[in-house]
């Protein structure tokens, strides 16, 4: 099955540059969102940042008008029931992903793929819910998704080997990588990344470094391109607590106990660049 048309669900951070690449790449994308402000806003992002990559000459302006024509938007679900691949990339939380597949199933040709973008869910368990589960993966882009070069291809229990083959063809033609993982809590790049994040709260926590020197260290000590701190800013503070919970849950390990500090940032509501304030001050 060729696919040519792709309906991404949630328009925010992952969603908006999710559209972006699969657009430059020649695929027809479909962005769906509950709010009209935030499909507005994802495609003056997209448009943003496809200016950049022309001003630096990577994408021609010619390319770049192809690939704003390829994406439309809708505020109605059923509209992307045609869609070869579905990539959902809407909040991360385990309701709102079920009730979002739910909704879309009646409307869907039999061979779509299912796909979601969730940072540490079980593919498995959302798989299960659907009347697809050999169709359905976690299809895992990192952030920001126009730069990063990886994608984690997360196979459920009953995930068949064709629609593997046809999603690692598809991370190809975006002219990404990708690295297989089973479905365990969190998957490979958050199983490593978030647990670090997290120790670098507890040094933070128990007082050893501040913000400044922890960043700094990493970034010059290990040649990381942010800071822990930086980086879970830009993550979001209450994703990755909502991580941390993933594994401690899953896990049953005490070595993936949320640091107490990232739990109160998260109830006061700094919850990093998005909030304009976590561990930085972005105001
Ligand atoms: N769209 C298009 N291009 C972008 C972009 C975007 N959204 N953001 C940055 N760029 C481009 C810039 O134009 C620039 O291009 P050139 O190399 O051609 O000059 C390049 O990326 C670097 O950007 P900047 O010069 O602005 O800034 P920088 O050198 O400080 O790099 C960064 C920014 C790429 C974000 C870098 O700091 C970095 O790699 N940080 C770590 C990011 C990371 O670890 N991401 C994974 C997070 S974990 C995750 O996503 C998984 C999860 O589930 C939580």
């Amino acid at each position: 099955m060729a696919i040519r048309t792709v309906g991404v669900v949630g328009a925010g951070q992952m969603g908006n540059g999710i559209a972006h690449v699969f657009a430059l790449a020649g695929y027809d994308v479909l962005l769906n969102d509950i709010a009209q402000d935030s499909l507005d806003r994802a495609l003056a992002t997209i448009d943003r940042n496809i200016e950049r990559q022309v001003a630096r000459g990577k994408v021609s302006p010619e390319a770049k008008a192809e690939a704003m024509g390829r994406i439309s938007t809708t505020l109605m679900l059923p509209d992307l029931g045609p869609s070869d691949l579905i990539i959902e990339a809407a909040t991360e939380k385990e309701v709102v992903k079920q009730k979002i597949f739910d909704e879309l199933l009646p409307y869907l040709a039999p061979q779509t793929i299912l796909t979601s973008n969730t940072s540490s869910i079980s593919i498995t368990r959302l798989a299960s819910r659907t009347d697809r589960p050999e169709k359905f993966m976690g299809f895992h882009f990192m952030n920001p998704v126009p730069v990063m070069q990886l994608v984690e291809l997360i196979r459920g229990i009953a995930t068949d080997q064709p629609t593997y083959n046809e999603l690692k063809a598809v991370v190809e033609k975006l002219g990404k990588t990708a690295s297989s993982s089973e479905d365990f809590p969190a998957f490979i790049v958050n199983r490593i990344l978030i647990p670090m994040i997290n120790e670098a709260v507890y040094t933070l926590y128990e007082g050893v470094g501040s913000v400044q020197s922890i960043d700094t260290a990493l970034k010059l000590g290990a040649n990381h391109p942010m800071g822990p701190l930086e980086l879970a800013d830009f993550i979001g503070l209450d994703t990755c607590l909502a991580i941390m919970n993933v594994l401690y849950d899953g896990l049953a390990d005490t070595k993936y106990r949320p640091c107490p500090l990232l739990t109160k940032y998260v109830e006061a509501g700094w919850l990093g660049r998005k909030s304009q304030r976590g561990f930085y001050d972005y105001r």
